[in-house]
């Protein structure tokens, strides 16, 4: 199993260029699942995520080839063949639970896996159900699988969200764009994933209004067309990487990054002592003096992600005075303190709150990572450390962050894969 080995204390400095952003990604590839013709997708980033994304939709009879020598350019297209989304590839990701909307609205039939137990959380997709039940599909749980029917087409409905789901969002919207009548989805998430789905979603056809907002109005279409979309930077990157310029007082330009995404992260970051700035090409981020304490609380979009709470909790970790860090979206979304610790950081879980009392200097250690943003931010940990740092389990890493390493050394870090 891979590991990564950082020697930390070097200020990052130079440019990293930002990638697609993984989250767009993955629903974009589900919707090649509602049109026969060919959808283009721009932008992809080459992410494990990705590719077991890619090799569902094969398995259901779409064809996805790359139209660029890259790998970042694919056309998604072809029919439907085969209903069933099997258990061998819904563990490896939950985000496959995206298919089950397009799949029960073009094909009327769908048969897949419930997702595998996820780390952070036990993460039920019943909120998917329940919205595609009041679209008028016919639902039962059979053998750990979903299976569901639709007898004629989707019937158009008014879907009250009791709490915000991106995944049940992306999934009732993909669902919607096809179904007979008009769909009302109300409390619906808003992150700016959503938004590059819809906005792809009209130019292949659906109708759809309320973008952007938390009351998205679907007005059915009998088909959808091919289109040609590229995908939105990765927000979860960008902040990242501005995380790691952070933890090494160091300044780094995030080309292609895009600012009016981040606004809860760079707000926070501003707070606690990060001078961001938009330029032409990107995003600028420096540090040069002190980190200090602020606390900070993950709520849905626009507020501050769930996914870029356990890279703060790294930076955090070395700023002067101490950080409330509150988790409300995942229940077990700490699993890297115990590892942070291990490298001399001083926190305590309370509850949903982790109070991170920040030290001077951390130091490097053996570390393990769990899931795929935790693994991240032992990175940025390791980065800001004195001393060695391993990373082991970096499989977790590589379904998310695209040549992390390649990245960070064109940077002047001391980061190396060591392999088997
Ligand atoms: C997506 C992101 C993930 C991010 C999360 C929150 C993708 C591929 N993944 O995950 O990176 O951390 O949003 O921003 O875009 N819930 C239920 N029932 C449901 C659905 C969700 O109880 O049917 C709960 C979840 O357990 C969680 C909360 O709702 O506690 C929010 O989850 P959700 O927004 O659905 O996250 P995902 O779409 O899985």
């Amino acid at each position: 199993m891979d590991r990564i080995r950082i020697r930390g204390g070097r200020p990052l400095s130079g440019e990293i260029a930002i990638g697609g952003a993984k989250n767009a990604a993955l629903p974009l590839m589900a919707a090649g699942l509602l049109t026969e013709e060919k959808l283009i997708l721009a932008n992809v980033p080459r992410l494990d995520d990705i590719r077991t994304m890619a090799m569902l939709l094969a398995q259901h009879g779409l064809d996805i080839t790359p139209v660029d020598p890259e790998g970042r350019r694919l056309a998604i297209g072809g029919q439907i063949r085969n209903p069933v989304a099997p258990y061998d590839i819904m563990r490896k990701m939950r985000a496959s639970i995206l298919v089950l909307g397009p799949l029960l609205a073009r094909a009327g039939e769908a048969r897949v896996s419930l997702p595998g137990g996820c780390a952070i959380g036990t993460r039920p997709v019943d909120l998917h159900l329940k919205g595609l039940e009041q679209l008028g599909a016919e639902i039962r749980l059979q053998g750990g699988y979903i299976e569901a029917l639709a007898p004629g087409r989707l019937r158009g409905a008014s879907i009250v969200f009791p709490f915000v789901s991106v995944g049940a969002t992306e999934n009732l919207l993909m669902a919607a764009v096809l179904a007979d009548g008009q769909t009302e989805l109300v409390n619906a998430a808003r992150e700016p994933e959503i938004e590059d789905l819809a906005r792809c979603l009209n130019a292949m056809g659906a109708r759809i209004d309320g973008i952007g907002t938390d009351r998205l109005v679907i007005e059915g279409v009998a088909r959808l067309s091919g289109a040609e979309h590229t995908i939105i930077p990765d927000r979860i990157e960008t902040g990242t990487y501005a995380c790691a310029a952070a933890i090494t007082g160091g300044d780094i330009l995030l080309r292609h990054a895009r600012l009016e995404h981040l606004s809860a992260v760079s707000r926070t970051l501003a707070e606690s002592g990060v001078d961001l700035s938009e330029t032409e090409a990107g995003m600028r981020v420096a540090r040069r003096n002190a980190l200090s304490g602020t606390d900070v609380m993950t709520e849905p979009y626009p507020g501050f992600p769930t996914d870029m709470q356990a890279q703060f909790m790294a930076l955090m970790a070395m700023a002067e005075g101490a950080a409330m860090i509150t988790e409300t979206i995942f229940e077990n979304r700490f699993m890297h303190v115990p590892e942070l610790n291990r490298m001399g950081a001083r926190i305590n879980v309370h509850g949903a709150s982790a109070i991170v009392r920040g030290v001077p200097q951390l130091s490097g250690a053996p570390v393990m990572a769990s899931d795929l943003r935790a693994s991240v931010s032992l990175v940025l940990a390791g980065l800001g450390a004195c001393g060695e740092t391993t990373v082991n389990r970096v499989y977790h890493l590589d379904r998310g962050y695209e040549a992390v390493e390649q990245k960070l050394a064109a940077c002047g870090a001391d980061i190396e894969r060591l392999s088997g």
